[in-house]
């Protein structure tokens, strides 16, 4: 499984790569524009964070094939482990097309129907991102739309990652991760809820209580 942070903010991946097992990080036009900080200074600062070795997805601009491909090139030369994210469209499949045969990863972003995932894993991309929430929120099933995904590749002998992406809560994360995901983006704002639980809290005070009513200290000495 791997597990990336959906975010371009400095500090939240620093915080949240000390304490979980990341395989990289996901970003977004949206993500950038929010931290202020230009993709060609926001991306090597996060290869920092999280290791030269794992994966950081950054999306094209460009909506036409020939403007995506020149940008997946800029975006290649940052750094050997950026992944392209480039939208399903008609010119976004041309150009997954065009940099799969130039050996540069790509994201097929934007994914709201298994059909849309499928054509872009037969087109080359290394991973296609169903955006769960967003489908849900135009009343579609995003977890049936993953899981159709997992087993279309699955039945096609695909090698093309699922990476789902877009939560509003626990639920859909494991509901991806059930249907099969192998891989999965969460925003951080999503991931105190996965760990934080009143009742984890209240055996650990209850515990402590117990030995310091004993020993009367908190020390194991
Ligand atoms: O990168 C795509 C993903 O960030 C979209 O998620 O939360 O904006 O629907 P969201």
């Amino acid at each position: 499984m791997e597990l990336f942070l959906d975010s371009a903010n400095l500090e939240e991946i620093r915080f949240w790569s000390e304490r979980l097992s990341i395989d990289g990080v996901t970003t977004n036009p949206t993500l950038i524009a929010r931290e202020g900080i230009r993709p060609g200074e926001v991306v090597p600062k996060i290869f920092e964070i999280i290791g030269q070795d794992k994966l950081v997805h950054v999306q094209v601009l460009a909506q036409d094939s020939a403007g995506m491909i020149k940008e997946a090139y800029q975006l290649r030369s940052w750094h050997e482990q950026v992944v392209v994210k480039i939208p399903l469209t008609l010119e976004g499949l041309q150009a997954i097309k065009a940099l799969r045969a130039s050996g540069i990863r790509t994201t097929a972003t934007g994914i709201v129907t298994a059909p849309q995932g499928l054509l872009a894993a037969k087109a080359g991309a290394d991973y296609v991102a169903p955006y769960v929430n967003r489908i849900e929120s135009t009343s579609g099933d995003g977890i049936q739309v993953v899981a159709d995904l997992v087993k279309l590749f699955q039945l096609h002998g695909l090698p093309t990652k699922v990476l789902a992406a877009s939560f509003r809560n626990s639920r859909q994360i494991l509901q991806v991760l059930l249907a099969g995901a192998p891989s999965i983006t969460i925003n951080p704002e999503l991931l105190p809820a996965l760990v934080d639980h009143p009742l984890t809290e209240g055996c650990v005070e209850s515990f402590i209580h117990n030995y310091r009513q004993r020993f009367g200290t908190d020390s194991l000495e």
